[in-house]
């Protein structure tokens, strides 16, 4: 399977605070990895540096056959159209309806018609089943829909990788289950993903793989399965723990 994004040695500090000593993984093209770690272990952080939010202390990180993580703020910008950042928070900008909020990327970075922009974020809002919320607010949407519109945000410019962070944190069964489904449909459009999440039931229903992050380095990479069946006391701890 085709690579797409190589992350090597990633080192990261805050001060005297190692976050991250060697962080070495990769992703293919139109795979799901869950990337699991308890509180504070830095799934956040180290998504942030892959898209350039944050500096990195040492280590490499490849988009393809480009070195990334060395560009330059204006380079930097051109690659968030190809990974985008599905924030944890959902981060939708209260003053803009939902349509304004996914065409924001659009205009951000591509010079669309009004009628190419109409057509792409209404075949968003179809894909993340909230067609017909166009006019309204995000204060007037409930928590699963803002999710579904971040994700459609995410998802507008057709980016080859998205980064997932806790999608399905603080919804109920069946609006994580939509979001699962969202997150199916768009890797059925041939988008890889990093899914960062505590919840194992929902990484096992979308990952190809699964990583474990714990004290600055990946302890464990594995299938589902090998994940299920693994030994090692680190993934049996967490899977006792979560
Ligand atoms: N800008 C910053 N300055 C200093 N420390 C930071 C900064 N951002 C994050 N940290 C620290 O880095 C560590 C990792 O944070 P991060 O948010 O990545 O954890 P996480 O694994 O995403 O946790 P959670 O599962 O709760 O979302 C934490 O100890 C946090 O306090
Ligand atoms: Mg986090």
């Amino acid at each position: 399977m085709e690579e797409i994004l190589r992350v090597k040695n990633l080192k990261k500090t805050f001060g005297e605070k190692t976050i991250h000593h060697a962080i070495n993984f990769t992703l293919h093209k139109s795979e799901t990895i869950g990337l699991l770690g308890n509180s504070g272990t830095g799934k956040s952080v180290l998504l942030r540096c892959l898209i350039g939010l944050e500096t990195m202390d040492d280590g490499e990180v490849w988009l393809g056959k480009e070195r990334i993580d060395l560009l330059k703020e204006e380079a930097m910008f051109k690659i968030r159209t190809r990974i985008s950042y599905a924030f944890q928070s959902g981060a939708l900008f209260d003053s803009l309806n939902v349509y304004e909020n996914i065409a924001y990327p659009l205009r951000e970075h591509l010079k669309l018609t009004h009628k190419e922009e109409e057509a792409r974020v209404s075949e968003m809002l179809k894909l993340v089943r909230i067609g017909e919320s166009g006019e309204l607010f995000p204060s007037d949407l409930s928590g699963g829909m803002q999710k579904r519109a971040g994700l459609a945000r995410a998802m507008v410019l057709y980016p080859e990788i998205i980064l997932y962070d806790e999608p399905t944190a603080g919804l109920d069964p069946v609006n994580v289950e939509n979001v699962l489904e969202i997150m199916r449909a768009f890797k059925a459009k041939g988008t890889a993903g990093i899914f960062v999440t505590h919840d194992i039931i929902a990484a096992k229903k979308v990952c190809d793989r699964l990583l474990i992050v714990d004290s600055g380095r990946i302890v464990f990479e594995g299938t589902v399965k090998q994940f299920e069946e693994s030994t090692n006391d680190i993934v049996k701890n967490f899977q006792s723990t979560h």
